[in-house]
């Protein structure tokens, strides 16, 4: 085993093994509204708070050497939240890039946004194309914005798009492949790491709440206790302690 009994008392960072790091990390940024309502504030401060979080996380994970770091920032059935609320989320792109771009830039950090972008406000879709644009020659850790993104919708537009393509006998049937179904996933171009290593929620729930449904096959969970404005690098770094720790055997059996 690599991690001796000393290893417990050490900080996460410093037991981590580079040679472990997981690849993607896919965030369920969960909790803000009850951190709000813990402290008297509106649910709409939760996510103020939860949106500098973003950055916090974001410069931790680009330090660890992570490749892809997917964020689900707003959800296809989080249209159901009051509008006021809708409306307060659809302003936090603005906000994120109008202060986070240059940092982002000085990590060599490259903004990508997958979800269905075309269906949300044209000042937030221009805020999101401007960071995507502004980040383009970044060659670091890749942020990746789940914005108006749902597993479900994802999967249905993949298979809308291979039908298409059996309908126009650009393709046949027994061609259909895992490999063809990625490619047509909302994840394509983050190959080689388009399947979280390690998906993280906050809040003590434990769901997928229709996030990367097809992706998260043999990723690994860890659901922390707090909620996403108290999330700190450290609990980062312990987040993939645990993720380092586990025996990943994807459906096969352990050699040796
Ligand atoms: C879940 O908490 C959080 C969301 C639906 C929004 C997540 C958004 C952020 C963290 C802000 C980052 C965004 C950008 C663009 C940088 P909840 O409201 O469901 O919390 P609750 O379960 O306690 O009510």
């Amino acid at each position: 085993m690599f991690f001796n009994k000393k290893a417990d008392s050490k900080s996460a960072s410093e037991v981590l093994r580079a040679d472990l790091m997981p690849q993607h990390i896919a965030i369920i940024m969960d909790g803000n509204g009850r951190w709000a309502k813990a402290k008297g504030l509106p649910r709409v401060a939760g996510h103020q708070r939860g949106m500098e979080v973003v950055k916090t996380i974001t410069k931790a994970a680009s330090d660890l050497g992570v490749k892809v770091l997917t964020v689900y920032a707003f959800s296809t059935e989080n249209w159901k939240r009051p509008a006021s609320e809708v409306k307060f989320l659809m302003g936090l792109p603005t906000k994120f890039f109008d202060t986070f771009v240059p940092e982002l830039i000085a990590n060599n950090v490259r903004v990508n946004v997958m979800g269905y972008i075309d269906q949300l406000p044209g000042e937030t879709q221009k805020a999101v194309q401007d960071a995507v644009a502004q980040t383009a020659q970044n060659t670091g850790m890749v942020l990746n914005f789940a914005l108006n993104y749902g597993g479900q919708a994802e999967i249905v537009t993949g298979i809308q798009a291979i039908a298409q393509q059996v309908a126009d006998g650009d393709l046949q049937v027994a061609d259909i492949n895992e490999a063809l179904v990625d490619q047509n996933l909302m994840t394509a171009n983050l190959s080689p790491y388009q399947n979280p290593d390690l998906l993280i929620r906050t809040s003590g729930e434990e769901r997928i709440s229709n996030f990367l449904l097809w992706q998260l096959a043999y990723s690994e969970f860890v659901f922390l206790p707090q909620h996403w404005p108290e999330m700190t690098a450290e609990a980062l770094k312990e987040a993939i302690l645990i993720y380092q720790k586990r025996d990943r055997r994807f459906g096969g059996i352990k050699e040796g």
